[in-house]
């Protein structure tokens, strides 16, 4: 029912961690099945994506959308790692069965919650970019996990 990418990224997810003092983090939870993920992004001077890392407490479509999400966005510049969207996702990891694309919806909410936090930090307006709905760091700033 998964493609071999799926597999792969689930089995060997890429970019699993933290990065201390990054340039923006994102926390975002998916209302269907309380599934969590927190993105940091370390973003140069340029406005380029230097790293991305991201930690997910939730199931395997999940963590593979996000360890593809990060390989993503990886050297791209904030406007175009706003426009890689769940489903540009899903197609580089040959696709998800149908129940499980609100998975990969988690992945591209993190990296846009993780982006207004960099906008906020330095007070930049990007073009496109809204309120994320689903932040929910805020809540949980004391909590380790
Ligand atoms: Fe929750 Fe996949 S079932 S993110």
């Amino acid at each position: 029912m998964y493609s071999e990418k799926v597999m792969d990224h689930f089995q060997n997810p890429r970019n699993v961690g933290e990065i201390e003092n990054a340039s923006g983090v994102g926390t975002v939870g998916n209302a269907k099945c309380g599934d969590i993920m927190r993105m940091y992004l370390d973003i140069d001077e340029n406005h380029v994506i230097r790293e991305a890392r991201f930690k997910t407490f939730g199931c395997g479509a999940a963590v593979a959308t996000s360890s593809m999400a990060t390989e993503l966005v990886t050297g791209l510049t904030v406007e175009e790692a706003l426009k890689v969207t769940n489903k540009a996702v899903m197609e580089a990891l040959d696709g998800l069965p149908p129940v499980k694309v609100h998975c990969s919806l988690l992945a591209e909410e993190a990296i846009h919650a993780a982006l207004w936090d960099y906008a906020e930090k330095n007070h930049l307006k990007i073009e496109g970019l809204e309120r994320p709905k689903t932040d929910i760091s805020e809540h949980e700033e004391e909590e380790e996990w």
